[in-house]
């Protein structure tokens, strides 16, 4: 059974049953605190439900940027997305996340779309699949509202001529050694894979070299993709860059028992191009904290914490606070069952998609208004 696996958190893999507090120990990352939230909701005014609720829960140096930001020292936001598929809503919650700081905080976004990252660690992709998808991934971030004038798209392949200077510098500075350990290299990894860890790295430093201005980067993205981090930020000051802050989130779950929301297993993703009745399917067949029968689940109630549709009233589906706490109430009290959460959740989830679905269309004109290079 999945939650009974080793746990294996890396940029490519997710197993096992995660343990978050492990993971920032292991990773030595910092634990955001109430203390931190208040400091952000000095800027932001009121604090966004995934970190009122500790979905973002860890973070390198966003104190850091914070004080400097405070001292009148702008940053830049990075995030980005391997196009190996069509996005699932996962893949959104960053990005949405991203949005509301780049809101808040009036700050530019780079975005990196990696076609060469997953051609070189995809065995069955070609380079021409992993560029198409990137382009087709642009119409999900552009569908969240991003506007071109303070967002730009890096598409890795086609705006390498922009990128390379910046990789062989840090490539230069990081030895094989280092990867082994932080990524887990063997030597059967092929060399494309080995060198990737520097193209990762480049928007971090890429705001300097475009405008002239040296300012730090703060890095949304979930948990997986610390490690490259780890690297950048040793050979940052080497560089003459402020090291790149970050700020952590858990994984949203698929619907089926454990693991992460996963591209690899369709059946229990709901990607942002699902149909009302794919998605209809996928709810519900999803795995709950329900009991056997409804008789015995109105008697005995249904358990939340491990239930997949509750996880997405919490990452995406209600935000109020309130009336998730009632619904936990009412899941415990067996007053609400199964088949009542899945017929909202599938109700919530098809109207939301319906909607981005005609934005991405709308899109589907706009992508080269965002490209680093226009
Ligand atoms: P990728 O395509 O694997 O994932 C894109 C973003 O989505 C996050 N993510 C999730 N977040 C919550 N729940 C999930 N189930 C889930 N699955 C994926 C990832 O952490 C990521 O933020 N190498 C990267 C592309 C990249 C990048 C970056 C990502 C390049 N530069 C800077 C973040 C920040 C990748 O393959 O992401």
């Amino acid at each position: 059974m999945p939650d009974e696996e080793e746990m294996i958190v890396t940029p490519w893999e997710v197993r096992g049953k995660v343990d978050y507090d492990k993971l920032i120990r292991q990773f030595g990352t910092q634990p955001i605190t109430d203390q931190l939230l208040r400091k952000i909701q000095k800027h932001t005014g009121t604090l966004h439900p995934q970190l009122r609720r500790k979905l973002f829960f860890s973070h390198r140096d966003l104190d850091t940027i914070l004080d400097l930001y405070e001292k009148g020292k702008k940053f830049v936001l990075y995030t980005g997305r391997g196009p190996s598929g069509r996005v699932h809503l996962g893949h959104l919650v960053p990005w949405i996340f991203t949005k509301y700081l780049q809101d808040k905080f009036n700050t530019r976004l780079y975005f990196q779309m990696t076609d060469d990252e997953k051609f070189v660690v995809e065995e069955n992709l070609k380079l021409q699949e992993t560029t198409k998808f990137a382009y087709d991934n642009a119409l999900d971030l552009i569908a969240l509202g991003f506007k071109p004038e303070n967002t730009y798209i890096i598409f890795d392949v086609k705006d390498i001529a922009l990128l390379y200077d910046i990789a062989l510098e840090v490539a230069k500075r990081v030895t094989y050694s280092t990867t082994k350990a932080v990524f887990g290299f063997q030597d059967s990894t092929n060399i494309g894979w080995i060198f990737w860890p520097s193209v990762q790295a480049v928007p971090c430093f890429l705001h300097a070299k475009l405008t002239g201005e040296n300012v730090p980067s703060l890095i949304p993205a979930a948990i997986d993709q610390d490690p490259y981090w780890r690297i950048t930020r040793d050979i940052a000051p080497k560089l003459g860059y402020y090291k790149p802050a970050q700020i952590h989130c858990r994984f949203v779950p698929g619907l089926g028992k454990g693991g992460k929301m996963s591209a690899s297993e369709p059946e229990t993703s709901i990607f942002t191009t699902d149909t009302p009745e794919a998605i209809k399917k996928k709810v519900w067949s999803a795995f709950t904290g329900g009991k056997p029968t409804v008789q015995e689940q109105r008697k005995l109630g249904g358990d939340p914490d491990v239930c997949s549709v509750y996880q997405y009233f919490l990452y995406l589906f209600e935000e109020s606070d309130e009336k998730l706490a009632q619904l936990v109430k009412e899941c415990r009290a067996g007053e609400v069952v199964c088949g009542d959460c899945k017929a909202i959740l599938t109700e919530r989830v098809a109207k939301f998609l319906l909607e981005h679905q005609k934005k991405r269309e709308k899109a589907k004109g706009t992508v080269e208004k965002f490209f680093i290079a226009r």
